[in-house]
């Protein structure tokens, strides 16, 4: 995938800019505050429908104005494409390709592929299991439309049960606990079996980029670590076996907790180096390379499920990394589309191949 025109209105700290980007590496300095990241984010919004780092679109839309617009000129291996993207706070969002409008949130990830490398995604490995369970879902998302829907199908489900759960003088509140039970194993007895399979596969690619780099002295493993013991999570009807078990041996202290306590809401992921898990005993740089070879890794996997590479969006990543996986990375880049921001020297020379960007105060203006 290759982006070659972007064009911005009222989008964050952006009027209307319009940026056409080198096939290949693009870097955008500047100092702090100058819309270097809001730049990153609208390409990320377009692949994704969702910011990294606002709760809601609104927050999106400039200051002072009612919608914001993007546009998008693109080639999607060698098919050309045009997408807009418009969000407005009367008539909500408006995505189109090639002037067709998709009804559906997925349809973004099909045409439209981007991985992001930022510096706090370190807090992946570090914080909450929630953090890797979306690491997790947020891929599977952009392979598998269909897991999108079955997430969010679970999700809500969670939601009704506890809605339910607090509710116990209801009359008829053990047969609804039934029903929702039952499509919770329904729907998270997939989700185990796609998480599973994908953190698999994710393993398997992640790790040979850990090799490379530390010239084979440290094996990195990623583990699906369910909310339940189970040895595979292949076979849909075990896992639904196993959840609805769990859910019976939890059924009385779910009541008199009145929260769902069991499920797949509740996995995590273990990224493992050399047998210890990272979280626990892994340093600051192990972490960073952990989140290297996992990026480096989903670009390689979008390249083999799609046939073409997404593209990079490295967020203020390479001044946080140390000579040689700067070097790694850079090297690593190599043929794929990637946009680049930092306040100072990159480290990367200008030439035909990468081209230099200012962003000052909402302007981004090509270096000569
Ligand atoms: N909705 C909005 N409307 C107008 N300005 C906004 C909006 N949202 C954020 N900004 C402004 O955008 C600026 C931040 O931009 P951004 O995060 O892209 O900075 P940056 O260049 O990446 O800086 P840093 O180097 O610190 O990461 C802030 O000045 C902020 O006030
Ligand atoms: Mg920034």
């Amino acid at each position: 995938m290759k982006i070659e025109r972007v064009k911005l209105f009222n989008y964050r700290n952006f009027s209307e800019e319009e940026v056409f980007l080198n096939p290949e590496v693009n870097v955008l300095r500047g100092q702090n505050a100058q819309g270097k990241t809001n730049f990153l984010e609208s390409i990320y919004l377009f692949s994704q429908a969702k910011s990294y780092r606002a709760a809601s679109e609104k927050d999106l839309i400039k200051f002072g104005c009612d919608s914001f617009l993007l546009e998008m000129d693109f080639l999607t291996g060698d098919m050309p494409m045009h997408g807009e993207y418009k969000f407005s706070e009367s008539e909500k969002r408006e995505v189109k390709f090639n002037g067709i409008k998709a009804s559906k949130n997925s349809l973004l990830s099909e045409h439209f592929k981007t991985v992001l490398f930022s510096p706090e995604e370190i807090d992946v490995i570090k914080g909450e299991k929630e953090l890797r369970r979306n690491l997790i879902d947020d891929a599977i998302c952009n392979l598998r439309p269909n897991y999108a829907k079955i997430l969010k199908d679970y999700n809500k489900c969670v939601k009704q049960k506890n809605i339910l759960l607090k509710k116990r003088e209801l009359k008829n509140f053990d047969s609804m606990l039934d029903v929702w039970n039952l499509r919770l194993s329904e729907y998270g007895s997939r989700l185990m079996m796609y998480r599973g399979s994908f953190t698999r596969l994710l393993s398997q690619y992640a790790k040979l980029h850990m090799d490379e780099l530390t010239e084979g002295k440290e094996e990195l493993l990623i583990k699906y670590v369910p909310f339940i013991e189970a040895e595979n999570t292949d076979n849909i009807e075990e896992n639904k076996d196993l959840f609805n078990y769990s859910m019976e041996k939890y059924r009385r202290a779910e009541i008199e907790r009145g929260q769902s306590l069991t499920g797949p809401h509740r996995d995590d992921i273990e990224f493992i180096i050399n047998g210890n898990n990272v979280k626990l005993f892994g340093s600051q740089g192990q972490m960073r390379s952990c989140i290297l070879c996992v990026k480096l890794a989903m670009t390689e996997i979008i390249k083999d499920r799609c046939g073409f590479y997404p593209v990079l969006l490295l967020d203020d990543i390479l001044s946080e990394l140390d000579k040689k996986r700067q070097s790694y990375l850079t090297d690593k880049i190599k043929g794929k589309q990637t946009i680049i921001t930092c306040t100072g020297v990159s480290g990367l020379r200008r030439s035909k191949r990468t081209t230099f960007f200012t962003v000052e105060n909402g302007k981004i203006t090509k270096e000569q």
